[in-house]
């Protein structure tokens, strides 16, 4: 696995362990190590076919057939896909933030298989069939419709139920995911070649709020540069460790139901560095001088490690004596 350094790793550790608010938006490079192609990796989907022909409202309407047939084709295919550790992570993630928001790109419903929660899906869904007259849509789960096309109860044509190029995203949607963005301390961003507008446009919307961003990606993107920290390899192998779901270390959810947090004097010296590096990040330019210059030479933290030696030997001692 490919990290810039681990320093990179445990940094952004400490920026989503402390967040109180985490916004995510994942594009089809989550779901690679399911087995679901990605569009513009080597072997992409808009490699080997025209997205003139088969994902525009003018293509369904020059030959609704051939467009069903790709349907069909990408319907078996992820059909046999499960969710990875990377969808794992997140939804385990979802478990111990009060606010989060995953928002993908993806029309695979990898991530509800997985069991997140609260999913914006910018480009629709996959499995959703839509009526190109009355609007009816309804769901159907079969890898394959045994009739192309399909036709919608009142007689019309029928329609997959994702967005094609030209279409606008569903308003609510796309302004949910604008909110949660905005409202959100961090933004994940996962698997996506971040060039497709308007989902791509979040990623800068959280730079101007003022949010952290953290990107998952083998490849340098135009993310990258925006990015506080880009983490470069597979989603499946980073989100477990970055999260922390590979560990056993206890949740917010645990707190909650009365199981004990990790205090202080239990973390380790680069939890305790993480720490202090994400509080850097948020007192930068609103804290006093002094309390930041003494955390950014790591000052507080020393005082606090002493002070946790001199109990621990303080306790050890009055053992001892008894
Ligand atoms: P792309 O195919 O454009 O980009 C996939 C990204 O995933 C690339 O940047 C890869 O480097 C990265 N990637 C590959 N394997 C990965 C892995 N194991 N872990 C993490 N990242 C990995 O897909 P999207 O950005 O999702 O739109 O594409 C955006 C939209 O363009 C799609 O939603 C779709 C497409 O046309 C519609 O269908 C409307």
């Amino acid at each position: 696995m490919e990290f810039d350094t681990n320093e990179d790793l445990h940094r952004a550790r400490g920026w989503i362990q402390f967040a109180g608010s985490i916004a995510v938006l994942t594009g089809a490079g989550i779901s690679a190590e399911s087995g679901v192609p990605t569009f513009r990796d080597a072997d992409g989907l808009w490699r080997n076919f025209r997205f003139e022909d088969l994902a525009t409202p003018e293509a369904f309407e020059r030959n609704p057939l051939l467009v069903w047939e790709w349907y069909n084709f990408r319907r078996e295919r992820i059909a046999k896909a499960q969710p990875n550790p990377g969808h794992m992570a997140l939804v385990e993630l979802e478990t111990r933030k009060s606010e989060f928001t995953l928002i993908t790109q993806n029309v695979d419903g990898l991530h509800e298989l997985a069991g997140s929660k609260n999913l914006l899906k910018l480009h629709g869904d996959i499995w959703q069939v839509r009526c190109t007259k009355c609007g009816a849509a309804w769901p159907d789960r079969r890898p394959s419709l045994p009739e192309i096309p399909p036709h919608c109860l009142c007689g019309a044509l029928a329609r997959p139920g994702v967005v094609r190029f030209g279409e606008p995203l569903p308003k609510r949607v796309i302004d949910l995911a604008t909110q949660a963005v905005k409202s959100s301390e961090i933004l994940l961003v996962i698997g996506t070649s971040a060039i497709v507008y308007p989902a791509a446009g979040l990623i800068p919307l959280a730079k101007a709020h003022g949010r952290t961003v953290i990107e998952i990606n083998p490849d340098e993107t135009p993310c990258s540069d925006m990015a506080d920290c880009s983490l470069h390899g597979p989603a499946g192998e980073i989100l477990p460790r970055l999260v922390g779901s590979d560990s056993h270390r206890p949740k917010e959810s645990d707190a909650r139901s009365g199981a004990r947090m990790k205090t202080f004097a239990e973390m380790s010296a680069p939890e305790i560095r993480a720490m202090a590096a994400w509080l850097r990040s948020k007192l930068q330019g609103r804290a006093n001088p002094l309390v930041l210059s003494q955390l950014l030479d790591g000052e507080l933290v020393r005082r606090y490690l002493r002070g946790n030696e001199e109990r621990i030997s303080q306790g050890t001692r009055k053992e001892e004596e008894r």
